[in-house]
């Protein structure tokens, strides 16, 4: 008998599902009621060539701890992913069947129940190995599988049949008398419905078509049928190598390298997100447009389409959005362009009115004018008129009147028309002024969540998606759900899976799961991809079951990560494993970013204005590209090279006058004014020796929320940033009083252009609206960067060049290939 070697599952790859961390399965101590565990199993043995060459083998637990308390999977543990210590166990010969407790027989392959502490489910695994221990003892190796409880989206299991079940890579080595009834699993595709699912399930217990992996709370596709099936007991020992093979099988490779993928961007903002998206798919080669943008905010929608004048923009709810495509595609029905619907239902019907009352379908008498209707220019849904009656409206051009006299009308009101609605819908169709299910490649977006927000003291902790202002992340997975798009990304604060114990963050990948998608989450820092500004924001990638699931580009920046990360979530952080062995560039800082731009004053008003010196530094110069030489950019350049919104937030006198007492040093602030003080416990008190000062408006110059701001602990009150600073991140409020805005060594806030640079906008990106509007435009904008470097993945994905594994190393001098 040779004694045996099974490959250890860590192979020191971060995207190797293998290198998750493994749950220590603790399962309870059957073995003391047994005195010869040997005689429990009838086994039969692995013919010799089977049997693996090397005299040890690891074990996924240690023996010692057979008799630890049981605890459930999937509770916090798992998903924070910590690895537990590994041991050799040498492996003195292998079977292939075993009769466990003399009543249930086992075979290789076979999926089973394993015993569980009191009150608690059976574990279900499947059986990959059946081996004896030196000690004599007879063990198996389990591959477990998770029920939607015991992964990362746990409350919302909900969401999720309870017949289904998820595959992951983790396997240990357990007593063999812990398993304690065979279990039929079935694996069924990916791409069907529950109901379709489950009667394939025939006899079985559950069914399982997608895989789940700890490291970036990955749920992705199976390998390939035979490869966690087979009886062989290699088959289920090296799964490495195989699992490449895998993706490569079911994703489609696609060669679409021109052709447009059609984007729509969700709660849009000005625009950041699908930007960068779009600026990092075509550098790959993929031509991603933004075909559609909603948002609810009137500034944001006009920034938007001025810099992206190819996108449908829609200055409307998401929720009224969703509503209006529902309605839309019954439209296109009804006119026959798609199948489906019921035939012309929104057509006159001819018997309707052949009594002739006097009054017309509006209510108007027929003795008043009727107006006639020249031209359907626009459609929505919701209360345009602010008549208290939602529904479908047309925007409507009248006859013999001009633009200033267009109204929104009622659809079911225009019954007479239909010849002009008619136009309007063919043309809307073959112009797609809305998506159909099945047009749009990418939905992109950040649901607003403010009922998360750590600022907001009000958050509805027990039942958050109860709370209206949460209620966008459900519209946002019902948008995914109607239009199935090839992928999608949503982003987030963090907060999305720290509050409520991360319950939003996990009704979000329950939703996309429940829907077929493969999904996985990570936390990205805006400066690790050459910012000088921390933010660290959830993203979200979610993937059609034909398409390969995006990868998250590793950080090309060194720049440390603020460890706001959730203990659950730490291995979703995006973050080199090595940070040694990465090769990173420098981080960058605040001068590094901004100290070109030529000063302002606090009363600047001037929207443009030249840039006046050189760019100094590599940041700068590739900030200041024109569109045309912008890696990425696809369109018409016909932008003037000036310098826009330079123009700060306008300081009140008083608050003024504050600043300019500030010194012009690092880490100055109301602290610096006369009459503070700093006690020895870093808290601020007056100066009983200097009179308190006062502004020529009366006010004090040290003003009282500055010293009670967090206890008189903080620094951030009129607080100069500085040149070698990173900031937190850069806010959508540009005022001074608790929060560090002020510039290096001008008496103002930054402009709205030096915001915008931190977040990595380019310069040739102009925004619209008041002051305070384009300010909040900007620090609501997922950093350019990074959304740059997600469009470089999701092109890698679509086009089927992705490599395997979670992430991924941009190619060197990324964007500038
Ligand atoms: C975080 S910002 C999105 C920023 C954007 N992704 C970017 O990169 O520029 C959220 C946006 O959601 C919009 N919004 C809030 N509630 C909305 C709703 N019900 N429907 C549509 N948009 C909404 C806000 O106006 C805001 O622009």
């Amino acid at each position: 008998m040779t004694n045996s070697k099974r490959k250890s599952s860590s192979n020191g790859n971060i995207a190797d599902p293998a290198s998750a961390s493994v749950p220590e399965k603790k399962i309870k101590g059957v073995k003391e009621e047994k005195e010869d565990l040997s005689n429990a199993a009838v086994v039969v043995e692995v013919p010799a060539s089977n049997d693996r060459d090397s005299p040890v083998r690891i074990s996924g637990r240690k023996t010692e701890k057979k008799e630890e308390k049981t605890k459930t999977i999937g509770s916090a543990e798992i998903a924070k992913g910590t690895e537990p210590p590994k041991e050799f166990i040498q492996a003195k010969r292998h079977f292939t069947e075993a009769l466990v407790d003399g009543r249930v027989h086992f075979k290789l392959g076979d999926d089973g129940y394993v015993q569980a502490g009191e009150g608690e489910d059976s574990y279900i695994c499947r059986v990959v190995e059946m081996f004896e221990g030196l000690d004599g003892e007879s063990y198996f190796c389990a591959q477990w599988f998770y029920r939607a409880k015991d992964t990362v989206i746990q409350a919302c299991s909900n969401l999720i049949d309870d017949k289904r079940v998820f595959l992951s890579e983790i396997k240990d080595d357990n007593p063999l008398d812990c398993l304690i009834e065979k279990l039929k699993i079935v694996r069924v595709p990916l791409d069907a419905e529950v109901g379709t699912k489950r009667s394939m399930l025939s006899n079985g217990n559950y069914y399982y078509d997608m895989s789940y992996l700890v490291p970036f709370s990955t749920f992705q596709n199976l390998p390939p049928d035979n490869e966690v099936d087979g009886n062989e007991s290699d088959s289920t020992i090296s799964s490495e190598s195989d699992s490449n093979v895998a993706v490569a099988k079911v994703m489609k490779i696609k060669d679409d390298k021109r052709s447009v993928m059609r984007m729509l961007d969700l709660y849009s903002g000005c625009g950041a997100m699908s930007t960068g998206l779009c600026l990092g798919a075509n550098i790959a080669n993929v031509n991603l447009v933004t075909r559609w943008a909603v948002d609810l905010n009137t500034y944001a929608c006009e920034s938007l389409k001025l810099n992206h004048p190819e996108t449908e923009v829609r200055n409307e709810s998401a929720e009224d959005f969703l509503l209006l495509l529902k309605e839309w595609e019954k439209l296109c029905q009804s006119f026959s362009l798609v199948g489906g619907g019921d035939p012309m239902s929104v057509e006159k019907d001819e018997t309707e009115n052949e009594e002739d009352d006097g009054v017309d379908d509006n209510g108007v008498g027929l003795d008043e004018e009727i107006f006639e209707v020249e031209k359907v220019l626009s459609i929505c849904y919701g209360d345009p008129k602010e008549i208290k009656k939602r529904g479908l409206y047309l925007k409507i051009r009248w006859k013999n009147y001009g633009p200033e006299e267009d109204t929104w009308e009622p659809i079911d009101g225009l019954g007479d028309c239909q010849d002009k609605i008619k136009q309007f819908v063919v043309e809307g169709f073959s112009s797609k002024i809305l998506p159909l299910p099945g047009d749009v490649d990418v939905i992109c977006g950040g649901p607003p969540c403010q009922g998360i927000s750590g600022f907001n003291r009000f958050r509805n902790k027990e039942s958050p998606l109860d709370d209206e202002k949460n209620k966008q992340l459900v519209v946002y997975m019902d948008i995914v759900e109607y239009l199935k798009p090839r992928f999608a990304l949503m982003e987030n604060v963090v907060d999305i899976v720290k509050f409520a114990k991360g319950f939003l963050g996990r009704y979000a990948l329950g939703r996309l799961v429940s829907m077929n998608y493969q999904a996985r989450v990570g936390l990205m820092t805006a400066g690790s991809y050459g910012l000088p500004q921390f933010r660290m924001r959830m993203f979200m990638w979610g993937a059609r079951p034909s398409e390969k699931l995006p990868q998250y580009p590793l950080p090309t920046h060194n720049v440390v990560t603020r460890g706001v990360s959730p203990v659950e979530f730490d291995s979703n952080a995006v973050i080199h494993d090595d940070i040694k062995g990465a090769e990173l560039e420098k981080e960058l800082y605040i001068g590094d970013a901004i100290s070109d731009l030529p000063p302002v004053s606090n009363d600047e008003e001037r929207d443009k204005i030249p840039y006046g010196d050189t760019p100094k530094t590599e940041f700068q110069k590739f900030i200041r590209l024109k569109k045309k030489d912008m890696p990425g950019f696809v369109g018409i350049d016909s932008s003037d090279h000036l310098l826009y919104d330079h123009q700060p937030y306008k300081l009140n006198e008083d608050d003024y006058q504050r600043s300019c007492q500030i010194p012009k040093r690092k880490g100055a602030c109301f602290r610096d004014l006369k009459g503070v003080r700093v006690r020895d416990d870093n808290r601020v008190e007056w100066d009983p020796d200097v009179e308190r000062v006062y502004l020529p408006s009366g006010k004090p110059l040290v003003p009282d929320y500055a010293m009670s701001f967090v206890e008189g602990r903080s620094t951030k009150p009129f607080a100069r940033l500085w040149w070698d600073e990173i900031v937190p991140t850069v806010v959508t409020r540009a005022e001074p009083h608790n929060q560090a805005i002020l510039h290096p060594l001008q008496d103002r806030v930054l402009t709205i252009r030096e915001n915008a640079r931190l977040q990595g906008f380019p310069d040739y990106y102009k925004l619209l609206g008041p002051i305070k509007e384009r300010y909040m435009q900007v620090g609501n904008a997922v950093a350019v960067p990074v959304a740059r470097a997600l469009g470089y993945s999701l092109a890698m994905s679509c086009k089927g060049t992705a490599t395997e594994g979670a992430v991924f190393i941009l190619p060197k001098k990324f964007p500038n290939l």
